[in-house]
């Protein structure tokens, strides 16, 4: 109990200092230019989210996070709740890179998929060499503390990953957990996670499972017996990693909604699709497609934000590619979506900006200010926002930016000079002003940054 009080406390500290943090900014400036036609906005307005996974090590990249908090209202931690991760020494937690990004995910409202509890892959040897009653209270222990830690910030859990094996037999994977526990650790895991964190949904996931055969068959099977039994479950995830040997399959649509009909949610977990062009573009519209089709189908997380950073990444199999540029799978993913096609919904070139604001000096009666404009996703030739200093504040000069003043002379517009408007994605550049405070201590205002 005071553990959990003490994972609570963290946990709202983290949030609380990312509202602090982002009600500053905010205040005094930064807004991203239209976030209304993006991914995760188009599946909200379809009762959906649109997620990515995330690795804390990319956030500082400001192409990768602005890309991020552009396009998508989900993240999945790529790596950093895996066991080897949270429990690498027996009994000794670490979160902070999970934090990172969970921090970072509910600062921007974005719901978070935990990935993963139990599961055969990324496990410390530690785990492996346990006897059968010591590796059970391990995996209970396991769990039960990730998930505490967490406790009412996670949307959903991958409780069990993976515990099926590939091929026809619809067996069970060798693993230490079922060599050991037998088929019943699966049900055990499900049972001590809802009794940690009732709140969240708890899924099944697993891969090559995303068209009806014999490994989806014998997971159905199991999911069909939990929910008899009443053994708590309420989702099974669809890895849906594909390529030409293993494509979207023609039954998607089917077998999502056979599970859906079992009375779970379903979502598509890991989503990446290897190739290029219309042919990977088709591939995307439909899996988007096949998840609208089925009203229990509650989201898709594509496997990560960029192709520079996918774990295949020489397949390409992601909507951005390594210069965060949208791919033509992007927009056949967000027409299907219902959206416009385009990053941001803009004028068709993605030129995204934004601006954010910082004093580089102060002194008693003035102040200069420094605006730091970063392109979006797509590279941008002009960039132009919008400055707004209270009264009786007066801008005495400005630099590396070319300033016009509304009629009251208070909200100055400032468009880049003929050498800062070229901007790579996600690169930057500044401009300046000295402004005398007249009395009037309070910080200048920024509008949005429009770009083309
Ligand atoms: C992958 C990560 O993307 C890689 O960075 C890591 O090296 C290995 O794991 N199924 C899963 C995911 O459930 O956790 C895996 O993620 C991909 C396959």
């Amino acid at each position: 109990m005071a553990t959990s009080n003490r994972s609570r406390a963290r946990v709202a500290l983290r949030t609380g200092v990312a509202s602090i943090l982002a009600a500053v900014t905010v205040a005094a400036l930064s807004q991203t230019a239209a976030a209304a036609d993006s991914l995760g906005s188009a599946a909200a307005a379809k009762g959906r989210y649109f997620g990515a996974a995330v690795a804390a090590n990319h956030l500082g990249e400001t192409a990768y996070a602005s890309t991020l908090d552009r396009e998508f209202n989900q993240v999945t931690p790529e790596n950093e709740m895996k066991w080897d991760a949270t429990e690498s020494t027996r009994g000794s937690f670490t979160f902070s890179n999970a934090d990172q990004i969970v921090g970072h995910a509910l600062g921007k409202g974005m719901k978070v998929r935990g990935h993963t509890l139990v599961w055969h892959s990324q496990l410390p040897s530690w785990v492996s060499g346990l006897s059968a009653t010591d590796l059970r209270s391990a995996m209970n222990n396991h769990i039960t503390q990730v998930m505490e830690h967490y406790k009412g910030d996670i949307y959903a859990w991958d409780v069990v990953n993976e515990a099926f094996q590939d091929g026809g037999s619809g067996a069970r994977r060798s693993s230490p957990f079922q060599d050991k526990l037998g088929n019943g650790f699966i049900e055990e895991a499900f049972r001590t996670a809802r009794s940690v964190d009732p709140a969240a949904k708890l899924c099944y996931n697993d891969y090559n499972t995303d068209g009806v055969n014999a490994k989806s068959n014998a997971v159905y099977a199991m999911v069909k017996d939990f929910k008899a039994r009443g053994v708590p479950i309420d989702c099974v995830g669809f890895q849906s990693h594909f390529n030409s040997a293993s494509p979207v399959p023609s039954d998607y649509q089917a077998n999502l909604q056979r599970f859906a009909d079992l009375g779970v949610d379903v979502q598509i977990t890991e989503l990446d699709i290897e190739g290029s062009g219309t042919a990977q573009a088709t591939n995307y519209g439909n899996v988007v497609k096949a998840c609208l089709a089925v009203s229990r189908c509650t989201g898709i997380t594509v496997w990560g934000v960029t192709d520079k950073y996918s774990w295949r990444s020489s397949g390409t199999p992601l909507l951005f590619d390594s210069n965060y540029a949208a791919k033509p799978a992007y927009s056949a993913a967000l027409t299907a979506l219902g959206g416009s096609g385009t990053p941001g919904g803009g004028d068709g070139s993605g030129a995204t900006c934004s601006v954010s604001y910082t004093t580089s000096e102060a002194w008693n009666d003035g102040y200069n200010g420094k605006v730091t404009v970063t392109a979006g996703s797509s590279p941008i030739t002009a960039w132009s926002t919008g400055v707004t200093v209270p009264a009786p504040q007066k801008v005495v000069t400005t630099w590396n930016g070319s300033p016009s003043w509304d009629s009251g002379g208070t909200v100055m517009t400032v468009k880049n000079a003929a050498y800062n408007g070229s901007l790579a994605p996600g690169a930057s550049t500044s401009f300046g002003f000295t402004v005398q405070k007249n009395g009037n201590g309070a910080a200048p205002v920024l509008g949005a940054c429009t770009a083309s």
